[in-house]
């Protein structure tokens, strides 16, 4: 399979510029699996000090599985969204019971664990197995809708159409970096407002770019404005 040319570009950008992040330090599982649950409704540099913090006191499923719902929610306190700390909890043990402390990299086991939605599970699949699975959270959806000039709110009815595009340019090896250079892509030059167009590697062939409606695509939410 010839590597996509968007494919390519994608990827020595993502090695120039890539933010050096404490989960991009690992490819276990588990750490990405917290990881991902963590950045789920909250931004980056909020999840640094919590990452770092869940993981000196969790260091493995095990502790996790072992830990009282009290010291699980008590690290977790201040990200909100208890939920996601919980079902944490909850597959933690499944995990130690049914798969020996290791996370699967079978994605049917995988969507039997609690919190292990399509996100969750194309996330882990591809960072830490590398296996070929696409990602789509808001900043991808933004680059791949401007992309494909792919017009209306930012929603997931356009994740179907995305996800067929992203399966022809997935790469064969180095899922993990692909996936999070488009997250990153969506982060720092494709942002919802003021993208830096004029240094982004897709811009050659990028629809929105080319004719101008990068502000319009997606169509940008009325701010709510409180006096
Ligand atoms: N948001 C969700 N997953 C992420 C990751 N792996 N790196 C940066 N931002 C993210």
């Amino acid at each position: 399979m010839k590597t996509n040319p968007i494919t390519s570009h994608l990827l020595s950008w993502y090695k120039g510029n890539a933010r050096k992040l404490p989960w991009r330090e690992t490819s276990d599982p588990y750490k990405i699996w917290i990881s991902e649950i963590m950045l789920q409704q909250t931004t980056v540099n909020a999840v640094i000090p919590y990452f770092e913090r869940w993981i000196k006191i969790f260091p493995t499923v095990g502790s996790v599985a072992q830990a009282s719902p009290e010291k699980i929610l008590k690290c977790w306190q201040g990200l909100g969204y208890y939920e996601r700390a919980r079902n944490i909890h909850k597959a933690a043990k499944i995990i130690c019971t049914d798969h020996d402390g290791q996370v699967p990299s079978d994605p049917e086991k995988l969507k039997r664990l609690p919190g292990f939605g399509a996100y969750t599970r194309g996330a882990v699949l591809s960072i830490a197995f590398d296996q070929r699975h696409p990602v789509i959270d808001a900043n991808v959806r933004r680059v791949l809708m401007r992309y494909r000039g792919l017009e209306g709110y930012a929603d997931n009815s356009h994740d179907q159409k995305i996800k067929e595009f992203l399966e022809t340019i997935l790469p064969q090896r180095n899922v993990r970096s692909f996936n999070q250079a488009l997250m990153e892509l969506g982060a720092l030059i494709c942002r919802s407002k003021k993208p830096s167009c004029l240094v982004c590697p897709w811009n050659g062939s990028c629809f929105a770019f080319q004719k101008g409606l990068q502000d319009v695509i997606p169509t940008p939410r009325k701010r709510v404005t409180t006096q």
